[in-house]
């Protein structure tokens, strides 16, 4: 019976020579963080782990993208779907960077207005979030209509 650690330690799915590896995505937001952040839009080769064991999170997701690389900024913007998303840059078979995501300012291009009277339905524009850690949990403000929503009730839209 292997222990955990070993269990962790294992590759599930093959390692890669050049790009990222998007880990400790919580299980069954990696198919959604494919599909919001268009990462499958590509040539390169995306390979994906879904459910797979780990030791911190019981279960996790895995994106492994190759020749592409995110700057800090993009990576952040993945925080509000997976809070402890570790960034891997990998050059040569070799982890070169581990960047640990973090929320951003402002979440841009993913998020939809629950707001239906919202301008930004009508028109071509990029929608964009302000996000506001308050005290009752994090809220995202509309840049276009101004209204404010819980996390919950944009994540559900
Ligand atoms: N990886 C990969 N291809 C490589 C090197 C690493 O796909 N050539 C993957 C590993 O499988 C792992 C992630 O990149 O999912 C990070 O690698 P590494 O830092 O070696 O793993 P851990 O120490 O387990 O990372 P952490 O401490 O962040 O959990
Ligand atoms: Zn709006």
């Amino acid at each position: 019976m292997p222990s955990n650690k070993s269990l962790d330690n294992k590759l599930h799915v093959e390692a890669i020579c050049h790009g990222t590896v998007i880990d400790h995505i919580p299980a069954n937001i990696g198919f959604r963080l494919l599909h919001l952040f268009k990462l499958t839009e590509t040539h390169e080769r995306v390979t994906v782990g879904l459910n797979l064991p780990s030791r911190e999170m019981g279960r996790k997701d895995l994106i492994k993208i190759e020749n592409t690389f995110l700057t800090d900024e993009q990576a952040n913007q993945l925080a509000m779907y997976a809070p402890k998303a570790t960034i891997n840059q990998i050059q040569d078979y070799e982890v070169i960077k581990k960047f640990v995501v973090s929320l951003p300012a402002n979440i841009e291009d993913v998020l939809v207005c629950p707001n239906s009277n919202c301008i930004s339905h009508n028109e071509p524009v990029v929608s964009n979030f302000a996000v506001l850690n308050r005290s009752v949990g994090l809220h995202f403000r509309c840049h276009y209509c101004e209204k404010e929503f819980a996390q919950k009730a944009i994540m559900d839209v």
